[in-house]
């Protein structure tokens, strides 16, 4: 799954990936605020930890959305109708997917992913729910416009992006993702987008700094990763994971803080960390219903129907390919 840029979006072979992610260590760690970028959290403990994270109760964005996509099955089949092609922005959640395709009867699905092997594993688990339903799964980075199978070209397209993982993009990323994802799916197409929205500080910071340390863990393995792959030398016991509220940008953000003024190594390069200073490693943007419709329509979609959970904490919204006018 960059500082804030979200997913998993890097396509290359092993040596492709370090000299990547060495690139992005090293010029992050000379800015004045030192960040890595998030998606180099991924790896396959990073994207363990990642489900593992979508258990605890503390963190309630899976929960929550799994209720909104279970209790308004009705609501989406007379929205989406049957017949479109369901194209996923990501290779697809275990249970979202299923209860999605199950409501709205599509022509086909089509998971998109820069992952081939998680893409892959996601497609046969959806083929052999639905085993008659057309899957076409594409290895591409959809942050770009992608060209769908010309299987599905001439269906309706439903662009299903959930998780609120348009928040791990800083706005102007975020824009061009929903910019991309427009013109992939092309005139007369609708997105079923999920977006967190903002809360009380304590349940924000809890969901990303839980008891049992589960995304503290998570945090540190970019740490422990960079030791591994980077030949870093971060001492692992004297950062702290640390997870604030931003209240300028509304957003949660994921630091590793120096417990003592610190130097190591990456790459053969020297670093230094002072007592209190930070590595910025995620941004979890929240929105409100105002700024989830700005968002949208900077990016080209026009909000048509927004559903949240029993207790008002996250949101789904159903939008539209905004057919281009002119302006007053
Ligand atoms: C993937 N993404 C939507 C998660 C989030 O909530 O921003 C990543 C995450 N980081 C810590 N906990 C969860």
């Amino acid at each position: 799954m960059a500082t804030g840029e979200g997913l998993a979006l890097v396509e290359l072979d092993d040596d492709g990936v370090a000299t990547a992610f060495r690139a992005d260590v090293l010029a992050g760690l000379v800015q004045p605020q030192k960040a890595v970028p998030a998606r180099w959290l991924y790896d396959d403990a990073g994207s363990e930890l990642f489900e593992e994270i979508t258990r605890l109760p503390e963190y309630y964005p899976t929960r929550a959305e799994t209720e909104i996509l279970s209790e308004r099955c009705g609501e989406f089949r007379e929205l989406i109708g049957p017949g479109r092609a369901v194209v996923e922005f990501g290779s697809g959640s275990s249970v979202k997917t299923p209860l999605l395709l199950a409501c709205i009867e599509p022509a086909a699905y089509v998971p998109l992913d820069i992952s081939g092997d998680f893409l892959r594993a996601a497609a046969d688990d959806l083929a052999a729910k639905f085993p008659d339903l057309p899957v076409y799964p594409v290895e591409a980075d959809f942050m770009r416009e992608v060209a769908l199978p010309p299987a599905v070209r001439e269906l309706p397209k439903l662009g299903f992006f959930p998780g609120s993982t348009i928040g791990n993009m800083v706005a102007r990323t975020a824009v061009d993702l929903l910019r991309s994802m427009r013109a992939t799916l092309g005139q007369g197409s609708q997105l079923l987008i999920g977006m967190d929205l903002i809360k009380d500080v304590a349940v924000l910071e809890a969901a990303y700094d839980d008891a049992k340390g589960v995304t503290a863990e998570f945090n540190l393995n970019l740490a422990r990763r960079i030791n591994r792959e980077l030949g870093g030398t971060l001492p692992l016991d004297k950062l702290r994971h640390v997870a604030r509220w931003n209240d300028t940008y509304a957003r949660i953000e994921m630091h590793l803080e120096a417990l003592e003024d610190l130097e190591f190594e990456v790459s053969g390069r020297r670093f230094a960390l002072r007592r209190g200073e930070t590595i910025h490693t995620e941004n979890s943007h929240k929105f409100d219903l105002r700024s989830q419709n700005t968002l949208l329509l900077a990016g080209g979609w026009t909000p048509a129907r927004r559903w949240l959970d029993g207790e008002g904490r996250f949101s789904l919204i159903l939008a539209d390919w905004t057919i281009p006018r002119g302006a007053p």
